[in-house]
């Protein structure tokens, strides 16, 4: 897979800039690189404050072949995440949290934005390096706050694209299961909260489906599929 980075200064947001490009035709491998945005977007409508320092980027992908679901390309990228902070931070310990945040020492260090169009999607990328503004809803971190020599954004940014593109030829050629396995092998497991759209509910954790669906185990022993939500630990 070939990457063709578009640099930016500042801008609004990548994943916008992204989508815009996509839609105009961009090809695969396109990636905007952004040094900081002002109208950075997270998961469920959320604000990404995104000072200059850490990590913005998204990537356009059009995947071919229609047993793939587009949706799971998140996981995908959780996994070329977990890859690249090990790089920076061997001693450190990385987990998964569902669906694809990434956590070290139980501290969420980056996210993902995945949007989806007709033939395309943008993986937006979001990975704390110098800073780690903070959230009231969970606790964050940064390379730079896990080590004493943290890398520069570009060396980052390849490392990312180059992990990105072995997880992705993987999925392509073999499908969810590889994924879901070395996923399931790296994920924070337990006891845990979701907040779901209009309720909030409390459950272990059972498994993650082909599918990408968290099963949970609810206090009553009835099993509990979450599509789409907010985790807690
Ligand atoms: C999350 O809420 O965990 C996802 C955060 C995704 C942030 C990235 S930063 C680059 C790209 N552009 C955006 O506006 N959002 C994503």
């Amino acid at each position: 897979m070939l990457f063709d980075i578009i640099a930016l200064a500042e801008t609004g947001s990548t994943n916008d800039d992204a989508k815009n490009a996509a839609e105009a035709g961009a090809p695969a491998g396109t990636v905007i690189w952004a040094l900081r945005q002002h109208r950075g977007r997270g998961r469920q409508g959320r604000v990404w404050a995104s000072p200059e320092g850490n990590l913005y980027g998204s990537i356009i992908l059009r995947p071919v072949g229609g047993a793939l679901s587009y949706g799971l390309y998140s996981f995908v990228m959780a996994l070329a995440l977990w890859d690249a902070v090990y790089d920076f931070l061997p001693q450190a310990h990385i987990e998964l949290k569902w669906p694809n945040d990434v956590l070290v020492e139980g501290k969420k260090i980056s996210g993902i934005l995945l949007e989806v169009g007709a033939g395309w999607l943008v993986i937006g990328i979001g990975l704390n390096i110098a800073h780690f503004p903070e959230n009231p809803l969970y606790p964050v971190t940064s390379l730079a706050a896990e080590t004493l020599s943290p890398p520069s954004v570009k060396v980052v940014l390849d490392r990312v694209l180059l992990a990105l593109a072995d997880w992705a030829v993987l999925y392509e050629r073999e499908g969810f299961a590889p994924l879901r396995t070395a996923w399931l092998a790296k994920a924070r497991k337990g006891a845990m909260r979701v907040r779901l759209p209009n309720a909030e509910i409390h459950g272990e954790f059972m498994d993650l489906d082909h599918d990408g669906v968290l099963h949970l185990r609810l206090p009553d022993q009835s099993l509990f599929k979450v599509h789409a939500g907010d985790v807690f630990f």
